[in-house]
């Protein structure tokens, strides 16, 4: 039994054998229907049960779709509609669903429900994100990039825009795959610096600057997110300080040639992407997108000890 809340708590060797299994999964149903299971499906009679405080349309349906592929089933809860919504504590939420179900996805306000809900369950516990972190979406991007550009540490990837939960779940993922990240963040909207100091001390190539430029220069891979985020405040201030770090051609004209551009979705066409980028040639995003099936399964292979 294994929780999966945030990349730095698992073994690199472990991360990297989730996405050789994601990658093993995505070949061995290729050509199958997408509602029959898989030709091994190795979680025939398990429950899980998908919980969210914030909207999701690739989470939600993506973990609903692997359960089943992997012969389980699942139940797709809003936090609102519980007694959460009305106060229950989460420790005892935990220990309830520990009696009906084999597992529990959250996506969650705050990081910590996360922690909690771990701490009192003794089933597994997956993040679905939260305010500091998406660590199946990262999953999902390095499976894209393993599949397009191949050894993920020979790799330089640009994150421009905002140093949010996404920004830090590559932050912790570039000390486990050994890749260089180059960040350009506003300083008000910077990443954590403590995760970020963290992550170089355990040996990650990190580099923080405040010039898209910079950061994408040379490049393998141009990533950016949504500029506000779900509970972000002060969207108009956001959009503002925020703007110079769009993704547009001419920024990607100064990556590598054969750069390829990522984005987790939903995103704002003429906010932190321009259109030509994210619907051009170098844009993964629906192979990104269909990777959180893929991904999402080995994940939960892995939380099972598959
Ligand atoms: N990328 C992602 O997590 O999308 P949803 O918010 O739609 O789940
Ligand atoms: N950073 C975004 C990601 C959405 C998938 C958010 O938290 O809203």
């Amino acid at each position: 039994m294994r929780h999966f809340i945030d990349l730095t708590a698992i073994p690199a060797e472990d991360l990297h054998g989730i996405l050789a299994n994601a990658i093993a999964m995505k070949a061995a149903r290729s050509g199958l229907p997408k509602g029959t299971t898989d030709p091994d499906p190795v979680l025939a009679g398990k429950m899980l049960a998908l919980i969210f405080e914030k909207s999701s349309t690739r989470t939600r349906i993506s973990f609903d779709m692997a359960i089943r592929q992997l012969g389980g089933q699942s139940m797709v809860l809003s936090a609102s509609d519980m007694q959460l919504g009305r106060g229950e504590s989460i420790a005892d939420t935990a220990r309830v669903l520990s009696r009906y179900v084999d597992a529990v996805m959250i996506r969650a306000n705050s990081h910590e429900t996360v922690h909690e809900m771990a701490r009192h369950a003794n089933i597994p516990v997956i993040n679905g994100l939260t305010d500091r972190s998406h660590p199946c979406q990262i999953m999902a991007d390095l499976m894209t990039l393993q599949e397009h550009k191949g050894e993920l540490s020979k790799l330089t990837l640009a994150w421009v825009g905002d140093g949010n939960n996404v920004a830090s779940s590559f932050i912790h993922a570039a000390a486990k795959f050994g890749f260089t990240l180059q960040l350009a963040c506003p300083a008000e909207f910077a990443p954590n610096t403590d995760e970020t100091s963290d992550a170089i001390n355990a040996g990650a190539a990190i580099k923080l600057t405040t010039s898209p430029l910079e950061a994408v220069t040379g490049a393998d891979v141009v990533i950016t997110d949504t500029f506000v985020s779900m509970g972000d405040k002060n969207p108009e201030h956001r959009l503002k300080i925020l703007a110079p770090y769009q993704v547009n051609s001419e920024l990607m004209a100064r990556a590598d040639k054969n750069a390829v551009f990522l984005h987790c979705l939903p995103a704002h066409r003429g906010e932190e992407v321009s259109a030509e980028v994210i619907d051009g040639e170098q844009s993964l995003v629906f192979d990104e997108a269909e990777n959180r099936l893929h991904v999402q399964k080995a994940i939960l292979a892995y939380c099972f000890g598959q």
